[in-house]
């Protein structure tokens, strides 16, 4: 230890003395590449006034907030999320912060910066692809930085055990290694362009109503396997340089002054190096938040008062929050910053050239990979392109796809296809990217008739399904940050459009854009639906090339489609409506049983099951082994391609213990998305975490593995993998134990 630190001052005394091409300039050691993030942001703080870390710890809004006449720091950018000021003397940039997962998002106001949209979270994690979920990230990461911003608010992953919350489409579905697996694969992406992502919302922020006032109630061990879990996960996937802790309270105690969370958890337990900001008037104090462990306050003036500017420079002075704590606030921003190269590449003062045409390929490919066909019987698709009359109806699709609402709103070039819409202020305004499935329809059928009905006259459209081959329904529904919807059945009567529709003519197609699952009482009157979520702003083209077949679908699903709210663990919403500075708590208690994982337990039968998607091709699975070697489990198996289109199908692998006791009877252990040929056999195997096989233990943070049989099962989603056609392997495993990470424990061996 010591010996290293010698070897790293003499190598920054050589790089000082000597004029090497790692020359630290102008007497500023911490410059020094060779030095680790660690040792350079040591040597900065030593430098740093108590004034200027103060700086560091605190936030603003990089907007201008009219109700609380506030105007954004002059050096922010313009209708940005957030700003910090650097230190200029020591080398150290501001902190340009955008929103969000999808793209750079621009606050509302007439200068927004017209952004590639990738599709929702959603899509992504319903891609199941990682190096999709990594291209996208690679992707706004470099509009992030051509725009000038170096933190992106990224990395939502706070899972769907609500599907009526507003901003599930943020996220990444209902499974803990699934989630965490996709969206730590975008964190990583972002990173990969020096641009600083976060990971949020830390933690248990699972619905939007209420999301300030209420209070989640879990018990640790059921946390650790199912919400903080996939935050985990991701945090070792993607290592993100930020941690952005939520609005709520967990057992209490706000998260982002929670002792729990923030130092036990996520800095103590999994050794989280890089910094922890609040979310946009999440910080409630000054002296419990930060000795709890938060690093930066964001977003002054969303706060009620500006606590980690003067106040927190007084609780420092009169030692109620130790001067070793504002170094650490500091020192992690700073390490941050260094390891994922923001103050060795600044970013522009001027906003940089940005490559919208490639960007646009990466958002379609993205789209193109994550929508579900959830049905397709019948002969309808892929389109047959002799069709002579095609209909499309309703959901704006003569003009373009729909947005989610919220911070994370990205505006695209060419602007909103549908201005004016409810509500046009925050959380909206209601978004439609100019992306047309219709033109986009029309352009692959030059000698059909293809007309468009809005679908607000019922019969008018049912006329026009009558008069067509075959039809395009489209259906919306709009979500957001800071509302969830009241039921899960298409809002607007969509559902009695698509009935009179498919009456009319049962060559009916439904094309959704949803934030997340919706209810289908018309379901077994139309031949076909795609699951488009929200699909961004190649969305239009990527619909069309996938009813077209020109891309075969190959999404899965990332969640459980209930077949109505009464199957859910809270059948009405708790706190639903919304009353303003009501104090209210959720009790999670269906635990760690999660999605699939809580309709298994209950014997639920859902709409369609966690994993599902068709392909216009078939799949075979054979020749599935599974061992054990050194308490590894390793899984190994061949998917066939048995259709004439190449393909791509998911193979899933779940683990059912025989005897040992879970919260729920299976869990998903791993996943591949294997690219084949017609007629092409592949061999893919999965290696599982060792977590995914134990229970976690809060007395001892260990996770524990029951010695005994487990049932190894290759499935396409969870209802197969939970009946009998599934292949299904047994393997043995003895007890064992893993610390809480994962990592083996050799005594416990
Ligand atoms: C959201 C965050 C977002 C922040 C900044 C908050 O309302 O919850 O996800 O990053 O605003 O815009």
């Amino acid at each position: 230890m010591k010996l290293k630190k010698t070897i790293s001052l003499l190598s920054a005394a050589v790089a000082m003395c000597c004029g090497t091409a790692l020359a630290a300039p102008d007497g500023k050691p911490w410059m020094n590449t060779q030095l680790g993030a660690a040792e350079r942001a040591d040597l900065v703080v030593k430098e740093m006034t108590f004034d200027e870390k103060l700086k560091l710890v605190f936030g603003y809004m990089g907007a201008d907030v009219e109700h609380k006449k506030y105007k954004r720091p002059e050096q922010s950018h313009v209708q940005s999320a957030g700003f910090v000021y650097g230190v200029p003397r020591l080398g150290i940039p501001n902190l340009w912060e955008t929103d969000a997962g999808v793209g750079v998002a621009s606050q509302a106001g007439p200068h927004a910066r017209p952004g590639t949209a990738l599709p929702s979270g959603l899509n992504t994690a319903a891609t199941w692809d990682l190096q999709t979920a990594f291209a996208g990230g690679a992707m706004i990461g470099a509009e992030a930085r051509g725009y000038g911003f170096n933190v992106m608010l990224a990395g939502g992953v706070n899972l769907m055990r609500d599907p009526r919350n507003g901003r599930n489409f943020e996220y990444g579905g209902e499974d803990p290694l699934l989630a965490g697996k996709m969206v730590g694969a975008q964190i990583k992406g972002i990173q990969s362009q020096r641009v600083v992502s976060t990971l949020k919302h830390f933690a248990l922020n699972d619905q939007e109503t209420g999301r300030t006032t209420l209070d989640v109630k879990i018990d640790d061990q059921s946390a650790r396997m199912s919400d903080l879990l996939a935050l985990q996960i991701a945090k070792e996937e993607g290592n993100p340089g930020a941690v952005m802790c939520s609005y709520n309270r967990v057992n209490g105690v706000y998260a982002c002054e929670s002792n729990y969370l923030l130092t036990e958890v996520l800095k103590k337990d999994w050794g989280f190096k890089g910094w922890v900001m609040s979310d946009w008037g999440a910080t409630h104090s000054t002296i419990p938040a930060a000795n709890a462990g938060l690093d930066q306050q964001s977003g002054m003036p969303f706060d009620l008062a500006d606590y980690f500017g003067p106040p927190l420079k007084e609780a420092v002075m009169n030692g109620w929050v130790p001067q070793a704590r504002l170094d650490d606030m500091a020192r992690r921003v700073l390490h941050a910053m260094f390891e994922h190269g923001v103050v060795d590449h600044p970013v522009k003062a001027e906003p940089d050239k940005i490559d919208f045409n490639a960007h646009a390929a990466v958002s379609l490919k993205d789209a193109q990979e994550g929508m579900v066909l959830l049905k397709n019987s019948g002969a309808v698709l892929p389109l047959d392109r002799s069709v002579k009359r095609v209909a499309v109806i309703g959901g704006y699709a003569d003009k373009g796809v729909l947005a989610g609402g919220g911070s994370s709103l990205v505006y695209p070039a060419g602007g909103n296809a549908v201005p004016g819409m409810e509500p046009k202020t925050w959380p909206g305004p209601v978004m439609v990217y100019p992306s047309s499935p219709l033109k986009a329809i029309q352009k692959r059928l030059p000698a059909a008739t293809v007309s468009f009905a809005d679908g607000a006259d019922k019969a008018a459209a049912a006329r026009l399904a009558q008069e067509s081959d075959v039809v395009l329904l489209f259906a919306t529904q709009w979500t957001g940050e800071a509302f969830d919807v009241p039921s899960l059945s298409l809002p607007n009567k969509q559902d009695e459009l698509i009935a009179a529709v498919a009456a009319a003519n049962p060559r009916t197609v439904v094309v959704l854009e949803t934030g997340g699952p919706v209810t289908m009482p018309w379901l077994p009157k139309v031949p076909a639906v795609l699951e488009a979520w929200y699909p961004g702003t190649s969305g239009g083209e990527a619909i069309a090339s996938l009813l077209f077949g020109e891309a075969n679908p190959s999404g899965h699903l990332p969640a459980t489609f209930p077949a109505s709210e009464a199957q859910l663990p809270r059948p009405a919403l708790d706190g639903y409506p919304e009353v303003e500075n009501r104090r209210f708590e959720v009790s999670y208690r269906e635990g760690a049983a999660v999605g699939y994982k809580w309709f298994d337990q209950k014997g639920l039968e859902p709409l369609f099951p966690f994993g599902h998607g068709l392909s216009y091709t078939e799949f075979g699975f054979a020749g599935l082994s599974a061992n054990v070697k050194g308490g590894v489990l390793q899984a190994s198996f061949t998917v066939k391609n048995t259709g004439k289109r190449a393909g791509k199908e998911v193979a899933q692998v779940y683990v059912a213990p025989l005897k040992a006791k879970w919260e729920a009877p299976k869990r998903l252990a791993g996943f591949q998305k294997v690219d084949l040929q017609p007629g092409a056999e592949a061999r893919a195997s999965v290696t599982v975490d060792p977590r995914l096989l134990a229970m976690y233990d809060s007395a001892s943070k260990t996770w524990k593995v029951a010695k005994g049989d487990y049932r190894i099962i290759l499935a396409a989603d969870a209802a197969e993998a939970a009946g009998t056609k599934a292949l299904s392997t047994v393997v043995h495993l003895e007890a064992a134990a893993y610390d809480v990470n994962g990592k083996p424990l050799r005594q416990a061996r």
